[in-house]
């Protein structure tokens, strides 16, 4: 049988396991999957002054993670540069933070011809390969040339854009023909496919059939196929954390009031401005809601040596103290505001206590917050999720309370709406929301995906 090899950025370690403290949502996603033999490759996450290029091999539970490490040149260039200066803000639509310079593309090229060079030596040749996310579109292309003529399969976790968006990125053809190397490119939404095909289309010269691109020789099948979350694993460890001495304290801190909660890495893409805006509008236009709520957001540090990263947070800390100097009374501080990472476990206890999931991304691949939040509710008695039409996951949750996450008085108006809502309103939407939670899983995900590898 082929192997299974993965590669990503970002390597989740060993032990992280299913639900792991610090795994992220791909790591949770692909690991109850990954099956002893599988080889994952990608990024230590360590940047050293002279890469030895040789990749450090660990095994865990019959996994091999082979990682290698990044120069600071690269760094700067492939990841700090085209990967989160370029793609990051063009795919979440924000033309205006794209910054591009031609040595920082050539990097991108660059590590991914170096990532290809080193993968290849670990590869036999029936593996077949499975790329993620941004960081790594050209990679397959950089296999072909050295020869590797195996399965290859991409899936993008972010959102894809429409052509007269992509068009702004000057090496937008080369990105196009380089997922072109690929047998079988993934997207989250049925949006992002179509958007995939029209540029396609548009961009690279070769004709468009149906799902597929058909270029010199090869036939690319593109699919819509939406990450999901192990949402058994997740409700069972959510009802299990309610009962935990930090979520007592977190209840007992609150003093009856009603819990909304936000957690997310601390990024533009998020409209955490836009939120808080939301809430500040929630305290000023409806009083009777003051001294009844808490918003607690935990927004992540992430990706500090952007410049725009680093803008955002001097912002949110301004922000976060405007709306509790304004607000606050000497018993009631109604925002609490967290950049620290969170534990997993931790956060699923936080959502299953919370009355409202506000999850209100300008743009968002997925959002598995969202999908998570939904999944910890008590259905007896479950929180209300207000989610951004803008989220890719908005195109299966549509029984959440829906906002566009740029009108602040919308946010306002939702939050008002969640705290007010029926039992039984509660319960209906919930009902909808799990099924769709519960039905399209993580293992479905990546059945779908590899199916559509190995039929290729
Ligand atoms: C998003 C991306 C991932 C990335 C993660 C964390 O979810 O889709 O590819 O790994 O953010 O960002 P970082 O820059 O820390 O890897």
């Amino acid at each position: 049988m082929a192997r299974l090899v993965i590669v990503s950025n970002r390597v989740p370690p060993p032990r992280a396991g299913r639900g792991g403290a610090s795994a992220g949502g791909l790591a949770v996603a692909l690991q109850s999957f990954v099956a002893p033999g599988t080889l994952w490759f990608g990024w230590s996450g360590r940047v050293v002054d002279k890469p030895s290029g040789k990749p450090r091999v660990v095994e865990g539970q019959g996994v091999s993670y082979a990682t290698i490490d990044l120069g600071s040149d690269d760094y700067d260039r492939f990841y700090v540069g085209f990967a989160n200066s370029s793609l990051w803000p063009l795919l979440h639509f924000r033309l205006g933070l794209m910054r591009y310079r031609r040595e920082d593309f050539e990097g991108y090229l660059a590590v991914n011809a170096g990532f290809a060079d080193v993968l290849l030596k670990m590869l036999r040749p029936d593996d077949m390969v499975w790329v993620h996310d941004y960081h790594l579109i050209p990679l397959a292309a950089a296999m072909r040339e050295r020869g590797f003529t195996g399965r290859i399969g991409f899936f993008l976790h972010i959102p894809f854009v429409p052509a007269s968006v992509l068009e702004a990125l000057p090496p937008a053809r080369d990105l196009l023909l380089a997922l072109c190397a690929h047998d079988v490119v993934g997207f989250q939404t049925q949006t992002h496919l179509s958007d995939f095909l029209d540029c396609a289309r548009r961009f690279s010269g070769f004709a468009v059939e149906g799902q597929e691109v058909v270029t010199n020789g090869r036939r690319v099948r593109a699919i819509a196929d939406p990450i999901g979350i192990d949402a058994q694993g997740f409700a069972r460890v959510a009802a299990r954390a309610a009962g935990t001495a930090y979520i007592q304290r977190v209840r007992e801190s609150l003093l009856g009031r009603s819990l909304a909660i936000s957690a997310e890495r601390l990024d533009y893409s998020k409209g955490l401005p836009n939120r808080f805006e939301g809430f500040a509008r929630l305290l000023a236009r409806f009083p009777q809601h003051h001294r009844k709520i808490s918003l607690l957001q935990i927004a992540a540090r992430s990706r500090e040596d952007v410049a725009e990263y680093q803008a955002l947070r001097r912002e949110l800390d301004r922000l976060a103290g405007d709306i509790n100097g304004r607000f606050s009374q000497f018993d009631w501080m109604p925002l609490r505001y967290m950049t620290q990472t969170v534990a997993r476990t931790k956060l699923a206890g936080l959502f299953r206590i919370a009355h409202i999931g506000l999850v209100t991304p300008l743009r968002d691949g997925m959002n598995l917050v969202a999908k998570e939040f939904v999944a910890a509710q008590d259905p007896a008695d479950p929180g209300v999720l207000i989610l951004s039409q803008f989220a890719g996951a908005a195109e299966e949750l549509t029984h959440a309370v829906m906002v566009n996450p740029y009108d602040p008085d919308a946010i306002a108006e939702a939050m008002s709406t969640a705290l007010e809502m029926s039992l039984e309103e509660r319960q209906e939407r919930h009902a909808v929301l799990r099924r769709a939670v519960f039905d399209v899983t993580a293992a479905r995900y990546c059945n779908v995906f590899v199916d559509a590898l190995k039929g290729h």
